[in-house]
């Protein structure tokens, strides 16, 4: 079956979801939610090489998501609050954030970003493989910032394939939420398995802390809880570094506002990577990269899109590429040859989605980051 054809399906499963949403219909709109995601990832397997891949795994994963959160509600407040601090909860607790299937990107799908990349192999994937040739330590707070879209949490993600390791995603929005007034306890859970786990299972531990500003910033009207959560993460960081070394765990913390976080975080973040937009070489790649499973037509010229796309940010060059393979679709459905493929996209496709595309990343946004890596940045 095609790609286009289970698209539309997975379309319609989605329609109908939001129509018993609306009516409230909260069982039938998670099911539907889930058909939904499980034709996406249909197409993924179907497709495994194709670099579009990942758009759809992100879409099916929110729908996945939020199937769960109508479940939830479902269950409705009758769920009692966790109460941790007592020992057997606080399993529970933290187990709620290991990533059981950890999202599979791998550094070959990474696209540029080599200091990065080689940063990461040193600080991570080669003491975890060969403690022994790390007598001095490593660290053990990793910071990557830089623009949106450019690939930290695409970063974060294939260190947790390259090693053999425990992978628990924390960011605001799932530790902030649900126990507003426990999240410092929740911070606590985590580490404590965290620590628990690597030290018995002789396993390396990363602790994944997404958008680190939302959860860790300073901000000027704090209502009490994120300084609370705030200190005992910094708390919780200082006993790691004091730890042996069979406690392997590694927090890794990314940010696209390193500037709201403050001194006593990045002094626990000894390693400070930037993660830049793609340059004018790393944009030609991305294209190649992005358009290896779509006929392209012989006019497509890479180097012009390179140049044509300063500012753009990877993830908006693959919607770029993205957009252009859509407008052969649309042709194809309406040109009522369902059974057929769609024409080769061409650089006139591409020009199309161009003219109506602003960079997302500015030159101002470029200097303030480059300004704090001045200050800020480090190789240890
Ligand atoms: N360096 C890259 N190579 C290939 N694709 C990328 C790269 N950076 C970002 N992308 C694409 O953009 C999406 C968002 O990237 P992400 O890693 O979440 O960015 P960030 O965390 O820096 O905001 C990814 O899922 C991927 O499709
Ligand atoms: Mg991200």
């Amino acid at each position: 079956m095609s790609r286009a054809y289970l698209e539309s399906i997975a379309r319609k499963y989605i329609d109908e979801a939001l129509i018993h949403e609306k009516a409230g219909n909260l069982t039938e709109a998670a099911k539907a939610y889930r058909k939904a995601a499980r034709i996406l990832l249909t197409i993924v397997s179907n497709n495994p090489s194709d670099p579009l891949s990942s758009m759809y795994r992100e879409i099916a994963e929110s729908l996945k998501k939020k199937a769960d959160a109508l479940e939830k509600r479902l269950e409705g407040e009758t769920k009692i609050a966790v109460r941790s601090g007592e020992e057997d909860d606080y399993e529970r607790v933290a187990k709620e954030f290991v990533l059981e299937e950890k999202p599979p990107v791998t550094f070959d799908d990474i696209v540029g970003l080599e200091e990065a990349k080689q940063t990461l192999f040193d600080c991570i994937v080669y003491p975890s493989k060969r403690p022994d040739l790390f007598p001095l330590g490593w660290p053990r707070g990793i910071l990557l910032y830089g623009p949106p879209g450019c690939g930290k949490t695409m970063l974060a993600a294939a260190v947790a394939n390259e090693i053999e390791c425990v992978f628990m995603q924390v960011d605001a929005a799932n530790i902030m939420s649900k126990w507003l007034g426990d999240a410092e306890k929740r911070v606590a859970a985590i580490f404590r398995y965290a620590r628990r786990r690597s030290a018995e299972e002789r396993k390396p531990v990363v602790i994944f802390m997404d958008e680190a500003d939302a959860l860790l910033g300073v901000y000027e009207h704090e209502l009490g809880g994120e300084a609370r959560v705030r200190n005992q993460f910094l708390k919780e960081m200082d006993g790691l570094v004091n730890k042996g070394r069979d406690v392997m765990v590694y927090v890794i913390a990314a940010t696209n506002k390193p500037w709201r976080l403050d001194m006593g975080f990045l002094r626990r973040f000894q390693r400070r990577v930037y993660v830049p937009p793609p340059n004018l070489e790393a944009r030609k790649m991305l294209f190649e990269h992005y358009t290896k499973c779509i006929r392209l037509a012989p006019d497509v010229d890479f180097d012009e899109l390179a140049r044509a796309t300063e500012g753009f940010s990877a993830s908006d060059i693959r919607d770029v590429v993205m957009e252009a393979y859509l407008i052969t679709v649309r042709e194809l459905f309406k040109s009522g040859r369902l059974d057929d493929e769609p024409r080769p996209v061409t650089m006139s496709d591409f020009k199309r989605v161009l003219a109506r595309k602003r960079p997302s990343i500015t030159p101002e946004m470029v200097r303030l980051y480059e300004e704090w890596s001045k200050r800020f940045g480090s190789t240890m």
